[in-house]
């Protein structure tokens, strides 16, 4: 059975460019609600253990620099089917490939600066929601 939660980050590009709101209301407005929230900066070793599985990529240190160069909005989302969901509001990583109404296309600059993080499966997202908040941060 598919899990009705998924995480997200609004990353540093996002928040630099004063689209935090707007992104979090394109969230809200498909059908997510918010059931826990967090305005930080990651740390590198944070932002190295959150992006592991890609610790091997020729982008990965230019990814951790991006990462951590200021603060991220990070969220657990819930709704029917919430991973699958969200990723198609995301969009494609590469906003060029992106479709008309997914926050990428509106938001991202590049691929390497794309807006936005989604979990990529229903595995992935119970870990990272569990990396960024404790079981008291969440309010379902
Ligand atoms: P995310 O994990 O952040 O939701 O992105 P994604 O699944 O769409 O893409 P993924 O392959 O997991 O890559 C993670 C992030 O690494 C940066 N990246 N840069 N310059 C490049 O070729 C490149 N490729 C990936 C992006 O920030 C991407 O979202
Ligand atoms: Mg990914």
């Amino acid at each position: 059975m598919e899990s009705n939660r998924t995480f997200t980050m609004l990353k540093p590009d996002s928040i630099e460019q004063g689209f935090m709101l707007p992104i979090l209301n394109m969230i809200q407005d498909a059908g997510f609600n918010i059931i826990a929230l967090k305005y930080k900066k990651m740390t590198r070793d944070e932002a190295k253990q959150f992006y592991s599985i890609h610790s091997d990529k020729p982008f990965f240190k230019d990814l951790i620099k991006f990462m951590t160069r200021g603060p991220i909005v990070a969220a657990a989302l819930e709704k029917n089917n919430a991973v699958e969901d969200f990723r198609a509001l995301i969009g494609s990583t590469d906003p060029k490939d992106a479709l008309d109404g997914t926050i990428r296309k509106k938001y991202a600059k590049s691929k390497g600066e794309n807006a936005v993080h989604g979990s990529d499966s229903d595995e992935n997202a119970a870990i990272e929601i569990s990396f960024h908040f404790k079981n008291n941060e969440i309010f379902s």
